[in-house]
């Protein structure tokens, strides 16, 4: 699990053990990964750390059934607004980051019985927010992956799905609210756009993921599910 250590990932980690799965979490900062998780430093934008996170996974773990990646982090702006290196800061950890656990993971994908992918995306992919022109771009390089990757694998029994969130309140919303003049303001704004009136939770990401990294999910592949509390459809 990439991005394990706050947030989404936090959250999906726990729910993860308490199903009494083995988990790692590969994160730049795994000192907040929970009792019972192995915490493992890796920055998914350094091919040699990835690798050395994954040897360590399997030998502490003994195999590796799936791969969730959510390492991922934001940018507000117009394409007005940002910068040639804001562009390759984002798309190289949210979109290239998950192509290189994926290729180091799946050597052992292969072997398991059970092997799935999930990715984290967003609704910033399909649903045009407002100021999040270089996130929406590599959300929507994630939906478009993810489809890539599940036609690619689908036929050595390796799943690929992705969660596309609406807002959910974590440290990366609290990060992109500061940002704005009035944050009051940019949080109401966050909170309506789910049509349940409030931002989703880390927990219900979570049991979605967790649903799509099961072998209850074995006919799902290829698909994005939404957790974004009506904010795509209603
Ligand atoms: P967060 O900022 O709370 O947690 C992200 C985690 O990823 C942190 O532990 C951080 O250390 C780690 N990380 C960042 N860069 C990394 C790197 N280069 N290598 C390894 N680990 C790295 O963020 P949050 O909200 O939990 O987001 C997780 C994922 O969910 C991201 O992909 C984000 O785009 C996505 N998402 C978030 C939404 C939100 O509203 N919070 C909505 C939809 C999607």
């Amino acid at each position: 699990m990439t991005g394990g250590g706050a947030g989404i990932g936090l959250a999906v980690v726990e729910e993860l053990v308490a199903r009494g799965a083995r988990v790692a979490a590969l994160d730049v900062d795994p000192s907040g990964a929970p009792e019972g998780v192995l915490p493992v430093p890796c920055d998914v934008r350094d091919r040699a750390s990835i690798d050395a996170a994954i040897a360590t996974v399997v030998s502490e773990l003994g195999q590796l059934d799936v791969v969730i990646n959510n390492a991922g982090i934001s940018a507000v702006g117009t394409v007005e607004d940002l910068s040639d290196d804001d562009w390759s800061r984002v798309l190289d950890v949210n979109v290239v980051g998950m192509a290189r656990v994926s290729a180091a993971a799946l050597p052992h994908l292969r072997k398991s019985d059970a092997a799935a992918i999930v990715n984290t995306c967003s609704i910033a992919a399909l649903n045009g927010l407002p100021q999040r022109a270089l996130y929406a771009a590599s959300k929507g390089a994630v939906l478009a992956l993810t489809f890539a990757m599940a036609t690619d694998h689908v036929a050595e029994g390796i799943r690929v799905n992705c969660v596309s969130p609406g807002t959910v309140h974590t440290g990366f919303v609290d990060r992109m609210l500061a940002t704005f003049p009035d944050p009051a303001k940019e949080k109401a704004a966050m909170d309506a756009r789910q049509a349940i009136g409030r931002m989703v939770t880390p927990e219900e990401v979570a049991y979605a993921v967790a649903y799509l990294a099961s072998p209850r999910a074995g006919s799902t592949t290829g698909t994005s599910l939404d957790v974004d509390g009506g904010a795509t459809h209603l």
